[in-house]
């Protein structure tokens, strides 16, 4: 009788940089991997495959990985002299960008692997142990990439579902259109299918993920609406969300959905970027300060309770201490639930980078103190006034003390409230009772009128 042999159990250690998109990819990597017997590891000195999952969007996010790689090296070469090999392997936004940059600056870097063909790791994987001297992967379309990665299994309540994928949008200043190519939507009938899986595994709540979710275009003649309703009659499902979007696709439909279904929830990650008309054009946002604050003010009509987060660049080329005002005075004028800001990092080859004017680090520095202040204390006060208030809170797990509970709120606040009887993936009514910058704690409700 022969017995069958199972697979060696090897250590993957993974690096996630970026945004929810990588923290996706990472996990369906995971997921390719783990039929080949790769187990997850915190340490990378303990790995024998290491990836990262690279980041272009800003000039420090880039610099990582090659300090990285550094460090890398180092438990390579320990390994190495006791005989255990480490394979590296850069993946992500990076990768696509310099691929081959790394390949020359770094020979310890075994394998290259951009966005579109996570899907082909495992026999590069075996290509790269075959000694076959192959270090780089190409482009695959996008298209083929979700049909070949199995649908994630999570064990949790809360799940991205990523439907769209590139960007042809082209502002000035982005890597995007660049390391994650043209536009491509998921079929509707795809993104049902996997919807439906997650919610029987238990998943409550839904984050629809796409550099520009909103564009989103499938076969049929479906839009971003039509799929958000298709989505809300799933049994099961409970909460939809979606992130990125673009203001420019915020259309009439999208706005009145945010009225009448219930099931979408009352918080929206619409990114401005700057509150000068000057700077947006140079941008090529596509649309001015006007236009972002008549999408806010109609959302406001349609859905009153909503929250709002956005993401803002201080010191793009030729913002003058005027322009930035205008953000400012943006940012008071809308009041943002939370927000990212970043200071602007000139990117090779997009046309912002070429571009006269470019601001010192000093008063980008500046810039950037004082806009994260204003956001800082909108932050605060936003969930302060949740204090007194009853939410419905999704419960999503266990807290730091026995029971204690943790969960989401509608507005995509963290939660911590005592109770023992509520179970994970249950919502429940939690009267709010105390507010950081970061998180809220409450009582459960029933409880706190018994
Ligand atoms: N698709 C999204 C954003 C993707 S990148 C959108 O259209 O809004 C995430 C954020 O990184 C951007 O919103 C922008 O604020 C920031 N960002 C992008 N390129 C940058 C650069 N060169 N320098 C600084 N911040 C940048
Ligand atoms: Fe980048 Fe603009 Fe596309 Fe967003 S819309 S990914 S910021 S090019
Ligand atoms: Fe970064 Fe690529 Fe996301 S550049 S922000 S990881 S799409």
């Amino acid at each position: 009788m022969s017995e069958q042999k199972r697979p060696e159990l090897k250590r993957l250690f993974i690096e996630t940089y970026g945004c929810q998109m990588n923290v996706y990819d990472s996990e369906r990597m995971r997921d390719v991997l783990s039929p080949l017997g790769y187990a997850t590891t915190e340490r990378p000195d303990d790995a024998d495959l290491v990836i990262l999952n690279t980041c272009h969007i800003r000039e420090k996010a880039t610099d990582k990985v090659y300090s990285e790689i550094g460090r890398l090296r180092a438990h390579k070469e320990r390994r190495a002299a006791e005989g255990r090999g480490m394979t590296i392997t850069i993946a992500g936004c990076v990768a696509q960008a310099e691929g081959e940059e790394i390949m020359r600056r770094a020979p310890e870097v075994d394998l290259v692997v951009g966005p579109q063909a996570y899907h082909k790791l495992p026999e590069l994987i075996a290509r790269v142990a075959r000694k076959t001297g192959e270090r780089l992967a190409a482009d695959f379309t996008a298209q083929e990439k979700f049909d070949a990665l199995p649908a994630r299994a999570p064990d949790g309540v809360t799940a991205f579902l990523s439907i769209q994928e590139g960007c042809d949008k082209f502002c000035t200043f982005c890597v995007v259109p660049y390391t994650r190519g043209a536009e491509y939507s998921r079929p509707l009938a795809d993104v049902l299918h996997e919807a439906r899986a997650l919610a029987d595994r238990g998943v409550r709540e839904i984050t629809l993920l796409g550099q520009n979710v909103n564009a989103y275009h499938g076969d049929g003649g479906a839009g971003f609406s039509d799929l958000l309703r298709r989505l809300a009659e799933i049994d099961g499902v409970e909460r939809l969300r979606y992130m990125t979007s673009h203001p420019i696709e915020m259309d009439d439909e999208l706005i009145a959905l945010h009225g009448e279904e219930k099931k979408l929830m009352p918080y929206l990650h619409l990114p401005v970027q700057s509150g000068s008309d000057r700077i947006l054009k140079a941008m090529n946002r596509k649309h001015d300060g006007a236009f972002y604050r008549d999408i806010i003010a109609r959302l406001r009509k349609v859905r009153p309770d909503i929250a709002l987060s956005t993401d803002f660049i201080v010191g793009f080329p030729g913002e003058t201490e005027k322009e930035f005002e205008a953000t400012m005075q943006m940012v008071r004028d809308v009041t943002f639930a939370s927000a990212f800001s970043f200071k602007y990092s000139p990117r090779p080859g997009t046309p912002a980078a070429g571009m006269m004017g470019q601001v010192s680090e000093e008063a980008k520095a500046e810039r950037l103190a004082r806009l994260l202040e204003l956001l800082s204390a909108q932050q605060l006060a936003f969930n302060q006034a949740q204090i007194g208030r009853v939410l419905p809170i999704l419960v999503t797990g266990d807290g730091r003390r026995p029971g204690q509970k943790q969960g989401r709120s509608p507005y995509l606040q963290g939660v911590h409230f005592d109770d023992v009887r509520a179970s994970k993936g249950e919502t429940v009514a939690v009267r709010i009772s105390a507010a950081t910058q970061g998180s809220l704690s409450g009582v459960r409700h029933e409880m706190a009128t018994a």
